[in-house]
Formats: C-alpha cells, structure tokens, sequence
C-alpha cells in the first residue's frame, strides 16, 4: 500500500489527525494495534479548551459535541471546609471550557471517519516503523499470519506514551524529561447526577479530591491514593465515604452516590520527550508527552499538536517546508507551558508525603492568595481554558 502519510495509533490524536488530513486533501492510513471497541473502552478526562472545540469543529466532528456537551465558565476550589469560585469567564475576557468526555470525542471521530470510507487497520500486531529519515518511510505490521507494509511521505507517531515510535528513535538523538508523583488517582465513574453544576478541586488533610462530570446523569470523581493501593481494595461505600470526607460540608450532603460502574487506579506523571520531529516521523499527543490529570491538558496538547501538524503537512503539499520545519519548537513551546501548570496545579492541590507542615502552610498560604488576588486567578483562569494556538 502506498499512501501520503501513516498513522500510527487511533486514540484521539491519531484520529483528529486524519479527520484533519482528509479535510485538507491528504491521505492517510492509520494502524492500531487494538480493535476500536477496546479504545472506546478507556476512560479518560473530558474537558475541553476552546481551541480543541475548535479543531473538532474544523475537523467535520462537532455537532454532537455542541449538542450535549456543557460549557463551563467556572470551576470550584475547595479547601479549609470552603469553596471558592474561579470565574473563568469573566477572568478570561470570556471564554470557557466544555465538558465532553473524551470516549465521546473518539466515537465522534471514529464515527465520521467510517462514514468517509478512510481507512482504519484495528488489531495490527508487531508495528514498526523504518527509513524515516529518508523521503521513502516504511511501516510494517502483521494481522494474522501476513505480513504487511505502508510506504509513505511521512509517518505520525500518535501511539501514545506505550508506543513503538518514540522508542524507534536512536537513544542519542531524543532527550526525555520526567517527573513521577509519589501518588496515584482513584477514580469512580458512576450514573448519578454531579454533585455540583461546576468541577471542583479539592485540597484536603486527607488528600486531593476531584467532582467531575461526564453529563448530568453520569458523575466522575477521584481521591488521590497511594502508589501501591488497588482499585479491589475498594468497595463502592468506602470510596464514597472518603470523597465525602474530602469535601465541604455543604458538598458532602449533596453528593448522590450510586454503584460504580467503572473503578480504576492511574499514576501521575509529567513527561516531555524532545524534539518532537526526526525527518519524515512526527511525534504527536501522549507519545512525545505526558501531563499529570490535574487541569486535564492531556488530550488538549494532543488536539493542539496535530492541529499545528495538519497544517505543516498541508503547506509542505503546497511546497513550502515552513511548517515541519517548525513543528516541533512550535508544539514544544506550547507542551511546556501545559506541563508547567499541570506540575503547579497538581502541586498546590496535593498532599506530598515528604513535605510535611511547612510544605501544607504554603500551600494553604497559596491557595488564600490564589482566590483572593484577581491577578492569582486570572493566571489560573487563562491557563485552564488554554493558551492560544500560535498562528
Ligand atoms: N502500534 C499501533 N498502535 C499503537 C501501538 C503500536 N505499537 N502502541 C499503542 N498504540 C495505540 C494505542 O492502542 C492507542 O489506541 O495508540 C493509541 C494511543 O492513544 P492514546 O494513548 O489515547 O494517546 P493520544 O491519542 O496521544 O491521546 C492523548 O488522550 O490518551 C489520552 O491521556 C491521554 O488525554 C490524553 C490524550
Ligand atoms: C475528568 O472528568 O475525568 C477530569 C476532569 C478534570 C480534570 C481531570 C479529569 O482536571
């Protein structure tokens, strides 16, 4: 098969991509190594900046987005039995975020990609990727007992922090950066209503705890829990006693608990992978980066580099190398201003074990200021409804 560009990976990065590619003309194959039932099976955040909203909608996908997604103009710090409200609207000079899970995102994306006839492979085993730094890149894989091969223009790497395309790049030409949290997050997705109309954040004794939503019927919340801690060491009850105690008052009488019907354990971690661009393969999303959740920028930098990628690939079509030549200080530019707030967000928000008192009076001494100071807010308010896309 020959094609303009191969995908490696259809998780949200993978997919946008080649909904973004198609509109422009290009294109493109995309290989997963698991079958589509399976990727609409993980649970992720599901809160999205203006500029993903937009790429969705530039990408053909957004109507059922628009539909029963909800728009957010503020978000819920709690800490010291109190809530306090970012005005993320008025903060931001008016814009907000939408609450829209990210399997919904994927199904959308799935959805429209079957109904242009463009081609997926699910279950392609034994990926690989070879000749990228020539103009001729390869990429094999096995489904059954065949053997296959793409040959292409360029490869994307959207294969996610597990993936095979950064780990194909020679040692000596990639420099990763990581920081791995001393705690992990369990979280409960359950069908009740939310506990409030707004997210809310909380900075507790006991620990972070998040009230998050996925519709007004379908709640998702997280305590922070310890590395070694397991999902089955968890009944329904216990969990939610410990959100209950994390909250105020006024939260924990509110709060409409009902069976689990998903209950899982994610660790933390910040991770960057530098460059993000080795001749013909581009690194994209989770496989050149990782945010902590805290914020949800995740799958907003993956929306945000495949956007600046379509781009480069459109005008490289066009004949101008402009864009692949920048793409990767140009995602990097915006990657690292999303790690440092997932880093500060997650750092004021939870309990650090080797902090001790003087590490909780700074934070409590942080968090005062933060909802006091308008200019404290307006940081935190202009970083989670996202920084603007470079043009
Ligand atoms: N070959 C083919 N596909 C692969 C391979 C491989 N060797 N390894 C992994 N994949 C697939 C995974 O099965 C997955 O479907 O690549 C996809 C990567 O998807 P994600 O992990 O969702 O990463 P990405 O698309 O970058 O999304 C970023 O979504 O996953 C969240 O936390 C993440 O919110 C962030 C955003
Ligand atoms: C979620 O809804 O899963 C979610 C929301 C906000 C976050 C993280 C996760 O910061």
């Amino acid at each position: 098969m020959r094609v303009q560009v191969a995908i490696i990976g259809a998780g949200p990065a993978g997919l946008l991509l080649g909904a973004l590619l198609h509109r422009a003309g290009i294109a493109a194959v995309i290989v997963e190594q698991r079958s589509a039932d399976y990727v609409l099976g993980r649970i992720r955040a599901g809160v999205l900046e203006q500029t993903t909203v937009d790429l969705l909608d530039a990408a053909g996908v957004g109507a059922r987005m628009h539909h029963e997604g909800l728009l957010h103009d503020g978000i819920q710090l709690c800490f010291g039995g109190m809530r306090h409200r970012i005005d993320l609207k008025t903060l931001s000079g008016g814009k907000h975020v939408m609450v829209y899970g990210q399997t919904e995102v994927t199904r959308d994306l799935m959805h429209a990609r079957d109904a242009a006839g463009l081609k997926t492979i699910y279950e392609a085993d034994h990926v690989s990727i070879h000749d990228f730094e020539s103009t001729r890149p390869i990429v094999r894989y096995r489904r059954g007992n065949k053997t296959d091969e793409i040959e292409c223009d360029f490869i994307a790497g959207c294969d996610g922090f597990h993936g095979i395309t950064r780990t194909s790049v020679p040692a000596s030409a990639i420099h990763a950066h990581e920081r791995v949290y001393p705690f992990g997050w369990l979280g409960v997705l359950s069908q009740t209503p939310p506990v409030s109309h707004e997210l809310i954040y909380s900075n507790h004794e006991r620990g972070f705890a998040l009230c998050s939503m996925r519709s007004m019927v379908l709640s998702r919340y997280y305590v922070q829990c310890s590395l070694d801690d397991k999902a089955e060491n968890w009944s329904d009850a216990a969990f939610w006693d410990e959100l209950r105690r994390r909250l105020d008052p006024a939260a924990a009488e509110a709060l409409v608990t009902g069976p689990a019907i998903e209950k899982s354990i994610a660790p933390l971690r910040s991770f960057v992978a530098e460059p993000m661009r080795f001749g013909r393969l581009f690194l994209a999303g989770d496989a050149a980066h990782i945010v902590p959740p805290t914020g949800a920028k995740g799958l907003n930098l993956a929306a945000s580099d495949v956007g600046y990628l379509s781009r480069a690939l459109a005008e490289f079509y066009r004949g101008s190398e402009d864009g692949i030549s920048h793409y990767s200080e140009r995602c990097l530019r915006r990657v690292w201003k999303a790690e440092r707030f997932s880093w500060w967000f997650t750092s004021l928000m939870h309990r650090f074990p080797e902090t001790g008192v003087f590490g909780q009076r700074l934070q409590a001494a942080e968090l005062d200021y933060l909802v006091h100071s308008t200019a404290a807010s307006t940081v935190l308010a202009e970083n989670y409804v996202g920084l603007p896309l470079e043009v």
